[in-house]
């Protein structure tokens, strides 16, 4: 298939799934890629026939609909974030936990591919703020839409180029290479919790001090289910708590109050109560 093609092809499609293509103009190869596959299994000579195919079979837009996952992610990503997490973000938020009592940090990381995103918080935490916060635990839901990626992250043994922005002593104490695969020091996996979870769906639990919703909703997903997201994470966090996009990625207009912590770093804050508590 030509990327002309595949071009026209998304620009039809994805608004079909609530979902834009200026999201995916840089990172379509991956999306491009899966659908040539799934237009060989079907027979289907060139992109024309797959629309006819599409407009025949309602089912194959839930398998078109796993085909647009993008999954590109690494540890340690954009590596200033990490660095005001664990320098700013995550030391304010465990004395705000401290202050209401609270034994743990819940943070939920939502599109957490297979663990890339979490496992960095969970490395950083044992490694620079759990000596300052012996009485704090974190506790990290990490989701995700593909059962696949889930599992991966749950083996938790990935490739240098995955791991290769980690700060160098970080990778020497969290990971083992095993067979030229860096896999996670069983200490650091245990705050992370994966679960099967449609980012488009209510999430059950509450409560969380910071939520990562980065490179997935406010990238990919069209404005209204934009807004949609912005407010179901509103509303799963405890006033005062942090939400954290990707770089690149900003709260449409219109949404829910959270006030702009960092520009640059795509970074948000719940207003607290006011009286400056959050609470649970
Ligand atoms: C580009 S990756 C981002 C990973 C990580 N958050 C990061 O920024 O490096 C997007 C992830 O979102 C997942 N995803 C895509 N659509 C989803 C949905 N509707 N609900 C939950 N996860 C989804 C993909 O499977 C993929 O793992």
């Amino acid at each position: 298939m030509k990327d002309a093609d595949c071009v026209e092809f998304l620009q039809w499609a994805l608004p079909q799934l609530k979902m834009r293509w200026p999201g995916f103009r840089r990172v379509r190869a991956q999306a491009c890629k899966r659908i040539q596959r799934r237009m060989k299994t079907l027979s289907c000579p060139d992109v024309q026939a797959y629309r006819f195919y599409l407009e025949r079979h309602r089912e194959e837009w839930t398998i078109l609909d796993t085909l647009c996952r993008i999954t590109i992610t690494r540890f340690y990503r954009d590596r200033q974030v990490f660095r005001t997490l664990m320098r700013e973000v995550l030391p304010d938020l465990g004395q705000a936990a401290r202050a209401r009592h609270a034994r743990e940090l819940r943070i939920w990381c939502a599109g957490c591919a297979s663990g890339e995103e979490p496992y960095t918080l969970a490395v950083g935490w044992r490694l620079e703020l759990a000596e300052c916060f012996p009485d704090l635990t974190m506790d990290i839901l990490a989701t995700d839409a593909d059962a696949g990626l889930l599992s991966r992250g749950a083996e938790a043994c990935y490739a240098w180029s995955a791991v290769r922005n980690l700060p160098s002593n970080w990778l020497a104490e969290a990971f083992q290479v095993r067979e030229g695969r860096y896999c996670l020091r069983a200490e650091f996996k245990t705050p992370v919790r994966f679960e099967l979870h449609d980012l488009r769906s209510p999430l059950g639990e509450s409560d969380f001090d910071l939520i990562c919703c980065r490179n997935l909703a406010f990238t990919y997903f069209e404005e209204p289910l934009q807004l949609h997201v912005a407010e179901a994470i509103h509303d799963r966090m405890l006033a005062g708590g942090v939400l954290l996009l990707g770089v690149h990625e900003r709260l449409p207009e219109g949404g829910p109050d959270f006030q702009i912590v960092s520009e640059r770093l795509a970074l948000y804050r719940k207003p607290p109560f006011p009286d400056g508590t959050s609470s649970r």
